[in-house]
């Protein structure tokens, strides 16, 4: 096959095209993300946090020794249990053990009150690792202190003991290394491991927790700022329980300091798939006498990130610790949702008095969930309407889907909305559900004048603890497991254009051959860089001819490939460098994936 790419037959394509998707799903927050250590450090687990009845989860879980948990008198009405530890010790287990390293510093605080106490982080030997004492008085004050275990153990637990009776609520571990060393920050190898993918974006909290599963469990922003003990903590929907600890500041610092653009998704009035709270089937949203109160707090959020700090919500922000604005660009309105009256009603109400206030936001649309059986249609009718700059869709499909609909956008109207995909992922972790991503991934480069944004969804899953497959990375406490579907995401993020070159190739006579090779060419206006990709999904090695014309290159390129069995999971890019000429040719491996950059002169 030729591949000919002309210099001067090009489109502007977005910038965006890669980012990610977090949601709290499979512990991606609390024991995943957020670098608290404790688990249920306020002692506000809840018999409701989960689905069904199930006893241990209450407001003692993960702790264990001499304490009762008392309601009287709280740190904060938004946080009323707290313990009491009474002649002996409490002890935390974390999420499944607590992971420590050797010599380095872990910020202990607690609020407390009673008698003299002592903190300890201790081996499942019992062997102690490190130690602190602290006094409390008669009412509630917070303590620090700072705790430097002598060895690294994956599994040891915290212990508080007292030879009196101590009350203590906000009971926190943090390491002192977090994500670019913030206090109240985020676990520094797994966010290090989403910064590797040099994202576009970030989208949060969700997904499905975004609008929750009932009216009483749709994510309110509000709920989720402001000091630790006053922030109101709730069930997942996914069925475990959310501190709030990573809130919406945190998530507009992370932006920030990916240098990713922040993309909020907020309930659209109705929670998931407008149900009810006692799943009546009945559909519910928010009532719409409360609903003006609603959208202020979506207005209230564009002027928490963005106001100026004479501004009400601007204010906290600064109160935060940023008293510049976050330069929010982006809302998104509504999950997934089913396309309905109740809906819609809501969802047009937000829509225009976010226009109105801020017509420089730009807001992404939700056209329902892509299944069979939903009117996928009537959410763009909308949008037709509303003019929306961009909406949501999303997919999950088998990686036979994502080679037979390489087209998918080929067909889009470009004066219509233009498309966020926010969710996407082939059913599998397997080499070959990656290539049918890369492969899938040229077909939105070559629309990126249509597609604006996409991000791989889930993105993080705690092990143990994962309710969805397949994710993009994986972890325990202390190891993160990216998959190889990861190094797609990372290799698309680190090899990213503006400028879609078009490409004149027939790789065979036969549609079912041309259908496994991808190839899609984009330039980086900022550095000039050339990136020619190149997806390889058959058993046979494949041996390109490329061309280029009206384009002046430098002779050394940087070459990346991955390849190996498309039924496992571990390929891993390999990179070096390659001489190329005008015209040069390279071979692609039987299942493969090819990055070749290119400097221009
Ligand atoms: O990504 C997991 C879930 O899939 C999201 O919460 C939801 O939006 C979709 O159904």
């Amino acid at each position: 096959a030729t591949i000919q790419i002309n210099g001067q037959n090009s489109k502007k394509i977005s910038n965006m095209l890669t980012g990610v998707f977090f949601e709290d799903i499979n512990y991606a927050a609390d024991g995943g993300l957020y670098a608290e250590l404790i688990q249920n450090r306020d002692f506000e687990y809840s018999l409701h946090d989960k689905k069904g009845r199930d006893e241990k989860w209450n407001s003692s879980m993960a702790w264990s020794g001499s304490f009762r948990i008392e309601k009287e008198n709280p740190i904060h009405a938004n946080n009323p249990n707290y313990a009491i530890i009474k002649n002996g010790s409490i002890t935390n287990s974390g999420f499944d053990g607590i992971a420590l390293k050797a010599n380095e510093k872990y910020d202990f605080s607690v609020f407390a009150k009673g008698t003299k106490a002592i903190v300890r982080l201790k081996m499942s030997s019992g062997e102690t690792l490190a130690e602190a004492t602290f006094a409390p008085t008669n009412s509630w004050k917070k303590f620090n202190l700072v705790l430097k275990p002598s060895k690294t153990v994956n599994d040891a637990h915290f212990e508080i003991n007292t030879n009196g009776e101590t009350s203590v609520d906000m009971v926190s571990l943090f390491p002192q290394k977090t994500f670019k060393n913030h206090k109240n920050g985020l676990r520094a190898d797994l966010a290090e491991t989403i910064a590797d993918m040099q994202p576009k974006f970030v989208r949060f909290p969700g997904g499905c927790v975004a609008h929750g599963d009932g009216l009483h469990n749709i994510y309110q922003w509000k709920n989720t700022i402001g000091p630790l003990e006053s922030r109101v903590p709730m069930r997942n929907i996914w069925g475990y329980h959310q501190s709030m600890g990573l809130g919406y500041f945190e998530y507009f610092q992370f932006c920030e300091d990916l240098g990713a653009e922040a993309v909020p998704v907020l309930a659209a009035g109705v929670p998931c798939q407008n149900s009810s709270d006692g799943g009546s089937g009945q559909q519910f949203g928010i009532p719409m006498q409360d609903m003006d109160e609603y959208v202020q707090d979506v207005l209230d959020l564009i002027e928490y990130a963005n106001g100026s700090v004479n501004t009400v919500w601007g204010k906290k922000r600064a109160e935060a610790g940023h008293p510049k604005p976050f330069n929010l660009k982006y809302v998104g309105i509504g999950n997934e949702d089913l396309i309905s009256d109740v809906f819609e009603e809501r969802y047009r109400m937000i829509v225009k008095a976010v226009q109105k206030k801020y017509p420089e936001i730009l807001i992404i649309g939700t056209v329902g969930p892509f299944f069979e059986g939903t009117d996928y249609r009537e959410g763009w009718k909308i949008a037709d309407d509303l003019k929306l700059p961009l909406v949501d869709e999303h997919y999950y499909q088998s990686p036979g889907w994502f080679i037979n609909n390489q087209d998918f956008y080929d067909i889009y109207d470009r004066s219509k909305s233009k498309v966020y995909l926010g969710e996407y992922a082939s059913w599998g972790n397997k080499f070959y559900n990656a290539l049918s991503e890369a492969l899938y991934l040229t077909g939105i480069e070559r629309n990126g004048d249509v597609v604006s944004m996409a991000s791989y969804a889930p993105l993080l899953a705690r092990e143990k603890h994962t309710q969805w497959n397949p994710d993009l990375i994986y972890f325990n406490g202390n190891e993160v497991k990216p998959t190889v579907n990861y190094f797609v995401q990372k290799l698309y993020g680190k090899n990213s254009g503006d400028i879609y070159m078009e490409r004149n190739i027939k790789a065979s006579d036969n549609d079912e051959v041309n259908k496994r090779i991808g190839i899609a060419v984009v330039k980086e206006s900022t550095s000039g860089d050339l990136i020619v990709k190149l997806v390889n999904v058959l058993p046979v090695t494949v041996k390109p001819s490329i061309e280029m014309s009206n384009i002046m290159i430098a002779e050394n390129a940087s070459y990346t490939v991955l390849t190996g069995n498309p039924e496992n999971t571990d390929a891993r890019p390999v990179s070096q460098t390659i001489t190329v000429r005008e015209a040069f040719s390279k071979e692609l491996p039987p299942y493969s994936f090819t990055v070749i950059r290119i400097k221009t002169k």
